[in-house]
């Protein structure tokens, strides 16, 4: 679908790597050329008409990412640098207050690290439990094991909506509901979901997201933190500086905004606001649920014809995402990425900084094919005759 949006595919180029980041459509560079060729000035700080024009330019996005989640208000949704800084900003400016010794905080071996290392560090700072919902044996995370999990001491699930590496969809609505039921939060990682399902926050009721607009078709630099109302309003910002306060004197006395500009201190990647907010108008023109059925579509493909290779190890066949991870035998998954791109084709090798699913699968390294709206039937069948090629071994040593 809409091939023609992306100049990098008139190279020949197959790009499988989408969950890493995604290939970038014209109208990304135009709306972020707009601002520094014509109106390149400070938001939120000028009262002169370029400044306003950034400014408005920069909270129409606030208002299309509001729409894209269906956050009640403008004001719940802050821009940040990518999911991990999203997730970090709401441990430490919101959990690390509410949260205090023996609390425990339910996570999974599948998560990526940006959803694993701030909880690791907040844990040795107050003395929290970390705990695992256990994957089945598919490696996904169902809801029977989530509430075998909880425990009167849960305070927090954090999650992935989808995993980047076995690429299930999680049951957030409910387990969210569920959650609520015993009085505990849920912070949904949405880097691998957003960009591909339709994510509604009132729907699902989340507590707060985080997602990147790098991994749906916008700029690197530009995340997303949503939450609810009445937990921003205790959200404590971690970066200070220009834009989040209200006053400040010389005996250090403060005051601090409220949301969103309290969690965005500093000049903000205006061009890249700016630039995601015509690429959500791009994306919701396309559709969310066309996205999603394309690339399932998209992948029963692949893994049907992936299967014709009896070398093949495919580790997700079931899961409901554009995600497939997979082995070729006796071949170290960074040499077959490496052949790969010989032929033009980008995928990803190695544990996918989800360095502790291997105590799950055993499995250390894997190949990541992992699919967008753009990849086509025809990209994939070049995927096969490339990896079915009979010299595969010794063209890769
Ligand atoms: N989180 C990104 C990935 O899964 C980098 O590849």
């Amino acid at each position: 679908m809409n091939r023609e949006d992306f100049n990098v595919l008139n190279t020949g180029v197959i790009y499988f790597d989408n969950g890493a980041t995604t290939l970038k459509p014209i109208i990304l560079s135009e709306g972020v050329s707009d601002y520094y060729n014509n109106y390149s000035s400070n938001a939120h700080r000028g009262d002169y008409q370029m400044s306003i024009k950034a400014s408005s330019m920069y909270e129409e996005s606030r208002h299309l990412v509001a729409e894209l989640i269906n956050a009640p208000k403008d004001s719940q949704i802050a821009f940040t640098s990518g999911t991990t800084d999203s997730i970090n900003k709401i441990v430490f400016g919101y959990f690390k207050n509410i949260l205090s010794f023996g609390d425990e905080v339910l996570l999974t071996k599948s998560e990526h690290a940006s959803n694993l290392l701030p909880w690791f560090e907040l844990a040795d700072e107050k003395g929290l439990k970390i705990k695992y919902i256990e994957l089945n044996d598919n490696h996904e995370v169902i809801m029977e094991n989530v509430i075998k999990a909880i425990t009167p001491k849960t305070k927090v699930i954090s999650i992935a909506q989808v995993s980047n590496v076995v690429g299930d969809i999680r049951p957030i609505k409910e387990i969210v509901e569920y959650a609520h039921k015993n009085n505990i939060l849920v912070l949904v990682d949405g880097a691998q979901s957003v960009p591909h399902l339709k994510v509604d926050v009132q729907d699902l009721d989340i507590d707060f997201l985080a997602f990147s607009a790098h991994k749906m078709c916008g700029p690197t630099g530009v995340g997303i933190l949503y939450g609810k109302e009445e937990l921003l309003s205790k959200i404590n910002p971690i970066v200070f500086g220009g834009g989040m306060n209200a006053d400040f004197s010389t005996d250090g006395t403060r005051i601090y905004k409220t949301m969103p500009d309290k969690l965005e201190a500093g000049t903000p990647n205006i061009a890249g606001v700016i630039g995601f907010g015509y690429v959500i108008k791009y994306l919701m023109n396309i559709g969310f649920d066309n996205i999603h059925d394309y690339e399932l579509e998209l992948k029963k493909y692949a893994v049907k014809r992936l299967k014709e290779i009896p070398f093949i190890e495919i580790y997700n066949e079931n899961s409901k995402s554009g995600i497939i991870t997979i082995n070729y035998k006796d071949i170290f998954p960074q040499d077959l990425a490496i052949y790969l791109d010989k032929y033009n084709i980008c995928t990803r090798a190695g544990n996918h900084c989800a360095k502790i699913l291997k105590d799950e699968i055993n499995i250390k390294n894997t190949l990541r094919i992992s699919l967008y709206f753009y990849n086509s039937k025809e990209e994939i069948d070049k995927l096969i005759e490339v990896l079915k090629n009979p010299n595969i071994k010794e063209e890769i040593i």
